[in-house]
C-alpha cells in the first residue's frame, strides 16, 4: 500500500516525502483553508514540485461544466496533477469529459460502493472512499474499502482506492489488510506509524549493553 499525506501544509509535506515513504497528497479546500488565505495555484504548484507523485487538487465548482473549466486550468499547474471531483452527477459527468482528454481524476467523498462502481465505469484513475466520516455516523468505513477494493480486483478494473478520512493508525492497519493501493493520511497519523514502544526499548538496551562493555566511544547513547 502506498502512501500520501492528506494535507496541504508545505513542511509536513517536505518533511514526508525526506522520510522516504509519501509517493502522492491529497488536498481539499478544507485542508488548502487550513494554511490560511493562500493562493491556491502558488501552493499546490509547490507542492508538486516537493513530492514525486500525484497531487490530488478539488475542483469547487458544483456544475460539470464549472468543474471541467477549473480542471483544464488546474492541469496547466503541474505534470503530477489528480483533479478531485465529488461523486455527484455532476461530478460523473465532468469526469466523463476529463476522462477523454486523459487526466487523472480522484473521485472524492465517496460513502458507497455504487458511487465507486460508478466512479470505475467513468474511468476515474482513483476513488476516495471517506472512512472516518462513516464511522463518524456508525457505519461501517473500513468495510466500504473492502467492499470496494474486492470489486475492482474481481472485475480487474484499473481505478485505484485511495482509503481517505483516516484518522488513526489503526485504520492505516486495516485499510492495509483490505487491499487498499493507497492510504492517505494526515501528518499526525503518519508519525504515529513509526512509534512502537518495544522499539525504543531495543534501541536503548542495545546502546546500554554496548556501552556497559566497550564504554560509549562512537555511539550516542539515546535520550
Ligand atoms: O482525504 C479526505 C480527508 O481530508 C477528510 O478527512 O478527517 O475531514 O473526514 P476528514
Amino acid at each position: 500500500m502506498r502512501l500520501f499525506l492528506d494535507t496541504a501544509n508545505i513542511e509536513h509535506i517536505r518533511h514526508g516525502v525526506e522520510l522516504g515513504v509519501v509517493s502522492g497528497v491529497t488536498t481539499n479546500p478544507s485542508l488548502v483553508s487550513k494554511e490560511g488565505k493562500v493562493d491556491y495555484k502558488t501552493l499546490v504548484k509547490d507542492i508538486c514540485c516537493i513530492v514525486p507523485g500525484p497531487v490530488s487538487t478539488e475542483v469547487l465548482s458544483q456544475e460539470a461544466a464549472g468543474m471541467v473549466a477549473e480542471a483544464r486550468e488546474i492541469v496547466t499547474w503541474a505534470e503530477n496533477i489528480a483533479v478531485k471531483v465529488p461523486c455527484t452527477l455532476e461530478g460523473l459527468k465532468a469526469t466523463a469529459v476529463l476522462v477523454r482528454e486523459h487526466v487523472k481524476v480522484n473521485m472524492t467523498l465517496c460513502f458507497s460502493l455504487n458511487q465507486a462502481i460508478l466512479a470505475a465505469e467513468a474511468g476515474a484513475t482513483f476513488v476516495s472512499p471517506f472512512v472516518g466520516r462513516l464511522d463518524d455516523i456508525g457505519e461501517d468505513g473500513m468495510q466500504l474499502v473492502v467492499d470496494i477494493t474486492r470489486y475492482l480486483s474481481y472485475y480487474k478494473l484499473p481505478t485505484q482506492v485511495i482509503a481517505a478520512s483516516i484518522r488513526h493508525p489503526a485504520h492505516c492497519l486495516s485499510a492495509a489488510n483490505a487491499g487498499a493501493h493507497i492510504a492517505t493520511v494526515p501528518y499526525k497519523v503518519l508519525l504515529q506509524m513509526v512509534e512502537h514502544p518495544l522499539t525504543d526499548i531495543g534501541v536503548r538496551r542495545f546502546a546500554d549493553d554496548w556501552n556497559k562493555v566497550m564504554g560509549t566511544a562512537g555511539i550516542v547513547p539515546p535520550k
